[in-house]
């Protein structure tokens, strides 16, 4: 998947490197003074370019804000004396559990292996299915490989691309130990339908929420939606870590098993040894190595403030494009239903099939649009071809994949950039 690189939130020069500090900007304690250190930023940080006379500048599809607080706080996290596992993990995993709604947060250093830490502690084995819905992102099937279970792909609904449970319910087997529910563009999938299949069967729901913070379902959070809820953090997301994660969850044992499987499967950490006094750790089961550093865990405490406002940017921005596609028979923005609200992460159109997709694509591209397509079904990679998925397994995923479009949405987008985007898509009608 192509993602773009972080962005200042300003079209920038490149900034200055911050080598060394301010003169005064160290105290005789060896503690940073935030105002020196303050102006010591500002000098650094990139001046806005001069406004050019050339093409307007490139809008992406996806970009991230960093603030000076922010810089602020991941400075003061690497002066602090802890850099992987110190305090600010366990303060930012309250603080987003708290904002999505859930008892408990587990900082884990990536979606993807959020998604792997929720398949261990749900009890996916080899041999188990997890079924997936085809149109998403690969990491959801792949954390299930890690494991050694079978994705099995579920279709989409054709008018939101979400998780369609007749379809989950026509694959369930013996077999089934779990579904993962990806809320597709920052729409909550329909998780009362994919309950009702999977309680009386014993089928745990993992619900793949990287697109999804701050979006709800029935009025209910998206942290709460599944047995577990995996978000990600990396910098195309609505917030960031640089690279993170995070698993959501009402259930202490389930969260107490991921804190484990992310540190090695080693029962205790290197802080909470200290605190005790203690040397002693016992490596219970094999984990990996899938800690979020404190450093990073800084920068999520200073963005999550900032998380609510840049859902409803996000929503404003959509509502434009919805308005502006109106009338235009040939962009059929996806739906999004009564009883949820979207998050959107991504703005996805469906184009009319009498039009080429890609040549759509290429004329947005021309004109400085980062136009981009999410996504082709999983099964469709050659990885998942030559593991002998057939092509026609989920026809309604595979013919929304060939007419879908992602547009430029993030938070600081104007009015003028809605406009933009919209006249040159009508301009490629
Ligand atoms: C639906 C979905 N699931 C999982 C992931 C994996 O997240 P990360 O990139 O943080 O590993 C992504 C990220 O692109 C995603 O879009």
């Amino acid at each position: 998947m192509a993602k773009p690189a972080l962005a200042l939130h300003s079209s920038a020069k490149p900034a200055a490197p911050i080598t060394g500090r301010a003169p005064d900007s160290k105290g005789s304690d060896g503690v940073l003074d935030a105002r020196a250190l303050q102006a010591a930023l500002a000098a650094a940080l990139p001046q806005p370019a001069p406004q050019a006379d050339s093409a307007p500048a490139f809008l992406p599809y996806g970009k991230q804000e960093i603030s000076l607080a922010d810089i602020q706080a991941v400075i003061e996290a690497l002066t602090s004396g802890w850099l992987t596992t110190g305090p600010r993990v366990g303060e930012f995993e309250k603080a987003f559990a708290a904002h999505c709604g859930a008892k408990e947060g587990v900082a884990i250093n990536s979606g993807t292996a959020a998604l792997h830490c929720a398949m261990r502690a749900v009890g996916v084995h080899t041999g188990d299915e997890v079924i997936v819905p085809a149109l998403t992102f690969a990491a959801s099937a792949n954390a299930a490989i890690y494991e050694g279970a079978t994705p099995v792909f579920a279709d989409v609904e054709p008018d939101t691309l979400l998780i369609d449970p007749a379809s989950v319910a026509a694959r369930i087997t013996p077999r089934t130990r779990a579904i993962v529910a990806v809320d597709y563009a920052g729409q909550p999938a329909d998780y009362d339908a994919l309950r009702e299949i999977a309680r009386p069967r014993g089928i745990r729901i993992i619900a793949d929420a990287c697109h999804a913070p701050g979006a709800t379902y029935h009025g209910r959070a998206t942290g709460t939606l599944g047995d577990i809820s995996c978000f990600s953090f990396h910098p195309v997301k609505h917030m960031t870590t640089c690279e993170g994660g995070m698993a959501a969850t009402d259930d202490e044992t389930l969260a107490a098993h991921m804190r484990r499987f992310r540190n090695h499967g080693i029962d205790s950490d290197h802080r909470s040894r200290e605190a005790a006094g203690a040397h002693a750790y016992d490596m219970t089961e094999l984990g990996y190595n899938y800690r979020l550093p404190d450093v990073q865990c800084a920068l999520g405490l200073a963005q999550l403030p900032r998380l609510g406002g840049w859902v409803h940017a996000r929503q404003k921005i959509a509502a434009a494009y919805d308005k502006a596609f109106a009338g235009i028979e040939q962009v059929t923005p996806l739906k999004t239903r009564n009883d949820r609200t979207n998050a959107y992460h991504l703005y996805v159109v469906k184009l009319d099939p009498s039009l080429d997709r890609d040549a759509v694509f290429r004329h947005l591209r021309a004109q400085g649009i980062g136009a981009n397509v999410h996504y082709a079904p999983v099964y469709w990679h050659s990885y998942y071809q030559a593991r002998g998925y057939a092509k026609g397994l989920c026809p309604m995923a595979e013919r929304a994949s060939r007419h879908i479009l992602t547009l430029p949405m993030f938070p600081a987008m104007t009015e003028t950039d809605v406009a933009r985007v919209v006249d040159a898509l009508k301009g490629a009608l």
